[in-house]
Order: structure tokens, then C-alpha cells, then sequence
């Protein structure tokens, strides 16, 4: 199966590693869109006619499968009913899929960009679960510091600190309601004693469960498309996937170009 994965940045790539891990070979699409992170505290209305764009790209590709692998963009599609009706694939949504772990009785932190909070996607959705315990916390400087390749030493640390000093074994789950923020899981973790609840993991169970995608052995290519700097990109995320045996291909994207679904340039060498 064609799939497409699409961020700010390089979050994304915490729900592409648990897809690769879990299915192996397809063909997999990401679009990171470094030239706008962080999405956390852009306009909404810029936000909305980028993801257009973004769309209509994917639409190009041909994918059969869009995962929406940024919480910012799931809730302003979520909020503005966007409508998915005038693309070909199917849209995964990170938030609907999450939100399927939180029982009633749990009490919930959610840590997420301005833009997902101010947006109240979770807060209605968890709301009309009938969970009651509930707090949200913007942590807007988890993308810069992650962008930048710090995830780990002192500066992460007194960051961590900074947000969540207050918070240890305050709630039972934390949703890490940023595809950013599961880079720094352990430290959180640590700062919060909760359980952890990792959108990926949602995305997995749906394509397991309503999309039955298979697990194919053989050699697992991804093609990156960057619209910002793409050495940048390529070099963080080679530390992020240091682990994962795959051939990435990274090409630039000028996402203004693009009007249509025709037309758009397609880089394919897979
Ligand atoms: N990783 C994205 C999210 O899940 C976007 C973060 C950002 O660019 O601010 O919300």
C-alpha cells in the first residue's frame, strides 16, 4: 500500500518508525514542512490553507493512505470540518484513535502545542466521554528544542523541568498530544509518573484492526519530501531513526507551486 505521513517537522516521524516497525514493507511517503514549523503557534488560517496543499500533494501521489502524524493539523481539520471528501485516500486521524484508550473513570493531562489546546479537539472529544479529571498543558518549547536537536542533556532537562515540576503522579495518562513531544517520552515519564499514551500506538491498533494492513518482509524505502532545509531534516533524522534498517530518499517541496492535484512534481524513486 501507498502510505503518506505529514508534519511540521520531524515528530512525524515518532508515528512513522512505529508503522515501519509494525509493517514493514510498503511504500511510505512523509512530507515534512520544516520551511513552516513550528505549526503550534502559526494563524489558523494559514495553517488550514497549507494543509490544502498538503492534501492536494498527497492526492498527487496517488497514496491510499494519509496519516495525519501532527495533532495541530488533525484539530484544525477536525475543527473546521474540512472537507476529506474531495481527496482519494483514506484520512487517519492521530486524535480519534488515541482518545479510544481514556476510560471514563481516568483522570487525563494532555500535553500538546497552543494551537491543539486553544482548539479543544481533546477537550470535546474526552469531554464527551465523560472523563471529568482533565487538565491541558501548551508546552511550546518542546518543538524549537526538539528542531534544533536537543532532546536529551541539560537544556531538555530544565525545560522538562519548567513545564512539568508541578505534575508528578498528578494524573494517571498523559496524552502526548504532539507527534514532537514522544521523543522525549522517558523524560516525561519521569517528570510525571502517569501512564503515557502515545497517539502512534492508536494508529497502529486502526491499521491493524479496520485497515488489516499487512506485514511485508523486504527492503523498506521512505521518501522524504522537505520544504524547509532538507541537510537539516536529513541529518536529525538520521539520529532519530538510528535504529530502523530502511532507505530514505529526501527531496525538496515548494508547497506554494502547488494549485492543483495535476501537475504537482513527483520525485519517485521507488
Ligand atoms: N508535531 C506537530 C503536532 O503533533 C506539530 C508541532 C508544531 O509544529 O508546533 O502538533
Amino acid at each position: 500500500m501507498k502510505i503518506g505521513f505529514f508534519d511540521s517537522g520531524i515528530g512525524g516521524l515518532t508515528v512513522l518508525k512505529k508503522v515501519i516497525n509494525n509493517f514493514g514493507n510498503h511504500k511510505y511517503y512523509y512530507l515534512g514542512d520544516s520551511l513552516n514549523v513550528p505549526y503550534g503557534s502559526k494563524p489558523i488560517s494559514f495553517l488550514l490553507s497549507n494543509v490544502e496543499k498538503i492534501f492536494l500533494f498527497f492526492d498527487s501521489l496517488n497514496v491510499d493512505i494519509l496519516i495525519s502524524a501532527c495533532n495541530t493539523t488533525d484539530s484544525i481539520i477536525k475543527k473546521n470540518n474540512f472537507n476529506l471528501d474531495n481527496f482519494n485516500f483514506k484520512y487517519v486521524s492521530l486524535i480519534e484513535n488515541v482518545v479510544k484508550n481514556v476510560h471514563k473513570n481516568d483522570s487525563v493531562l494532555l500535553l500538546a502545542t497552543e494551537n491543539t489546546v486553544k482548539l479543544g479537539v481533546y477537550r470535546e472529544l474526552l469531554k464527551a466521554k465523560g472523563v471529568t479529571k482533565y487538565e491541558e498543558k501548551a508546552c511550546p518549547l518542546f518543538v524549537p528544542l526538539i528542531e534544533e536537536g536537543y532532546w536529551y542533556g541539560q537544556m531538555a532537562d530544565s525545560i522538562l523541568r519548567f513545564y512539568l515540576r508541578d505534575y508528578k503522579s498528578k494524573y494517571k495518562k498523559v496524552i502526548l498530544g504532539c507527534t514532537h513531544y514522544p521523543i522525549l517520552e522517558k523524560q516525561i515519564k519521569k517528570y510525571t509518573n502517569s501512564l503515557i499514551l502515545d497517539p502512534a500506538d492508536g494508529i497502529i491498533n486502526f491499521l491493524e484492526e479496520e485497515v488489516q494492513l499487512s506485514k511485508n518482509s523486504g527492503d523498506i524505502k521512505v521518501n522524504y519530501y522537505i520544504t524547509g532545509n532538507v541537510e537539516k531534516f536529513e541529518s536529525l533524522s538520521k539520529a532519530f531513526m538510528f535504529d530502523v534498517s530502511y532507505k530514505p530518499f529526501f527531496s525538496k517541496l515548494n508547497l506554494t507551486k502547488i494549485k492543483s492535484r495535476e501537475k504537482n512534481f513527483v520525485d519517485i524513486r521507488q
